[in-house]
């Protein structure tokens, strides 16, 4: 089976960590947190994916870091996002893995509990999410 390394952050309500646990748990793979890892050779590994809770439109900084620094040429890779407006963010990757030649082979975005800013007055945005269902799709995926 070919092995699959997952760099995340997931550091506003562990929204992300839920998902990337659930894929790591049905899967071969191993998890990097990109808070606490900074350098890492990922050399042996034919699937890289990056995970992040979204921040103001963003892929946390030390994830864009981490693919920047450490993605080699010629890999597959894909997305995963969890964020209030479950969009697609993962252009602002763009930057980070520009010049690597990678192949883009999927990406995965599902809601995420905020309580950011004034959303907490009105006890959070997408209460509840990722959910039992969401986390499913994200393995599936
Ligand atoms: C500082 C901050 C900025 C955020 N900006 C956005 C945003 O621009 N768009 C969006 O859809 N969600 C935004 N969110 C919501 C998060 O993306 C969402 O809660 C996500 O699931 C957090 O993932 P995590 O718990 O893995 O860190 C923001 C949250 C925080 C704390």
């Amino acid at each position: 089976m070919s092995k699959t390394a997952i760099v995340y952050a997931s550091t506003h309500h562990g929204n992300t960590k839920k998902v990337v646990d659930a894929i790591a748990k049905e899967f071969e793979g191993d998890l990097i947190d990109a808070t606490a890892t900074t350098e890492k050779d990922l050399s042996e590994y034919e699937l890289i994916g990056f995970a992040s809770g979204i921040y103001a439109a963003q892929f946390h900084q030390q994830v864009k870091n981490f693919a920047q620094a450490n993605l080699p040429q010629n890999k597959k890779i894909f997305f995963i996002m969890t964020s209030a407006m479950n969009k697609d963010f993962s252009k602002s990757m763009a930057e980070s893995i520009k010049g690597k030649n990678a192949v883009i082979v999927g990406e995965f975005t599902c809601p995420g509990f905020n309580t950011y800013g004034l959303f907490k007055l009105v006890g959070g945005l997408q209460k509840g999410n990722p959910t039992e269902e969401e986390i499913k799709r994200a393995v599936d995926f």
